[in-house]
């Protein structure tokens, strides 16, 4: 491998990784521990001044891939509280549960699943009595050291009554997938715009799900973003749409900057896809935590639109173009988990090295994800007419990029050690041969801390 004049690069322990990345997006103002004022929520996070631009940056540039950039994908922004009926149909009032058992003694509730796994033991399949009969054979107890309760499960949606009535025909839920919101307009989609299959609706917004015990930073919070698409295929030809979406899913791993040998596809088997998949790949990220999953591809078959028709009785039939041949649709469901991309970009970007016998750390983000593309200084700031040319090449800078940062605060040197530690990917300093000698700016690389002088204007 190459290696910069000067840098080394330091190899840390996962679990090193993970509370440096939670310590820098909190001092750094990308995330923090919700209601923190408060003694926090379990399982929110709020995003900061730079987490919310990565965070858009990432969401910006699924929209840009998936849906401005293709002529069969329809954007859509549906309402997140739905009509009850909604989940009914969906399945989710029976079916979208987790496996929870309780400590005896504590009464704390706890992921049965995880807990048999963190002990070691293969959970994939298992029935809730096979989990508990698992428990008592080997004996696996509480993270307290107690008793565990029988396994039972424990539905996910938050339940709230809509209007001034609470009674049972004012139940609503948070959403716990922004794919309902797409299924409910199809029929409405397929009647102002008539498109051709196959064809797609786009969604991007918050889901909430009431984990049983939220964890690992972002990874499995209670609200959270989704990026969902749900593809809508003549039922001969899924197949071919199913690798078409597997094919950009790589694709967009990639825009991300995640490195391929980061990334793995987990063929799902069937006792562990989800109650509506006929084939799912789940694509799995090696976060900090472990490999675990980034976000999943699955053929939904016509099990949405098929209840949707049943429980509404309105006709959910595609009818071929020129033709009189019907059908429902089949579809294929990339879904992508925002938190989720924003992790998987932060681990791949944390980086330590040591430059010239000095550790630093940076975010090797790429250009077009970081929050900040460029921070601007004069190389000092008690000199009127540096500062005054700095502000003239900022002030073009940030209205041809937006993402510009004004920063003159200490020396040039702690300037980069805080830039790079956000992952501005350029400094431009304004010096006194800016104005006395060239003309020029000097610009200084993150990645390889070299410096060039440039024409302002060939930024
Ligand atoms: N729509 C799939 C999911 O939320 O997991």
């Amino acid at each position: 491998m190459y290696y910069f004049r000067g840098i080394i690069p330091v190899v840390m322990d996962k679990k090193q990784q993970m509370e440096n990345i939670v310590g820098l997006a909190k001092r750094r103002g990308f995330i923090y521990p919700g209601s923190d004022i408060y003694g926090g929520l379990s399982g929110t996070w709020d995003f900061g001044p730079l987490g919310v631009q990565l965070k858009r940056n990432i969401m910006k540039l699924w929209w840009e891939m998936f849906v401005d950039q293709r002529d069969d994908m329809y954007g859509i922004d549906a309402a997140i509280l739905m009509n009850q009926k909604v989940w009914q149909a969906s399945g989710h009032v029976d079916t979208f549960t987790d496996p929870l058992v309780e400590d005896l003694e504590t009464k704390q509730r706890f992921r049965a699943d995880h807990l048999l796994k963190d002990a070691g033991h293969s959970v994939d399949g298992l029935s809730l009595e096979q989990m508990t009969q698992l428990i008592r054979d080997n004996d696996v107890k509480s993270p307290a050291g107690n008793d565990l309760s029988e396994v039972r499960t424990f539905n996910m949606m938050f339940k709230t009554t809509v209007g001034p009535v609470a009674d049972d025909t004012s139940i609503s839920y948070l959403r716990p997938e922004t794919a309902q919101g797409i299924f409910t307009n199809y029929k409405n989609v397929l009647d102002s715009f008539y498109p051709d299959l196959p064809f797609g609706l786009a969604q991007q917004g918050k889901a909430f799900r009431n984990e049983i015990s939220p964890r690992d930073f972002i990874f499995r919070s209670r609200e959270f973003e989704q990026m969902e698409i749900e593809y809508f295929v003549n039922p001969t030809a899924w197949e071919e749409s199913f690798e078409h979406w597997r094919q950009q899913v790589w694709k967009w791993t990639q825009a991300l900057g995640l490195p391929d040998d980061m990334v793995h596809e987990l063929e799902v088997p069937e006792n562990d896809r989800a109650h509506y998949s006929k084939r799912t790949i789940d694509f799995e990220f090696d976060f900090p935590i472990g490999r675990e999953e980034l976000l999943g591809l699955a053929y939904r078959t016509d099990f949405d639109l098929q209840n949707i028709q049943r429980v509404s009785g309105k006709n959910m039939d595609y009818t071929v173009k020129g033709t009189n041949e019907k059908f429902v649709p089949h579809v294929i469901e990339p879904s992508f988990g925002v938190e989720r991309a924003l992790m998987a970009v932060l681990t791949a970007a944390y980086t330590e090295d040591e430059v010239n016998g000095e550790t630093r750390t940076f975010l090797k983000l790429p250009e077009h994800l970081a929050p900040v593309r460029f921070a601007v200084s004069p190389l000092v700031r008690n000199k009127p007419e540096l500062v005054a040319k700095a502000r003239e090449v900022y002030a073009i800078l940030k209205k041809k990029y937006g993402a510009v940062m004004w920063d003159d605060n200490g020396n040039i040197g702690k300037r980069y050690r805080r830039q790079d530690e956000i992952g501005t990917p350029y400094c431009v300093v304004i010096d006194f041969d800016t104005l006395e000698t060239d003309g020029l700016v000097s610009i200084r690389s993150r990645d390889t801390t070299e410096q060039i002088r440039v024409d302002v204007n060939s930024l």
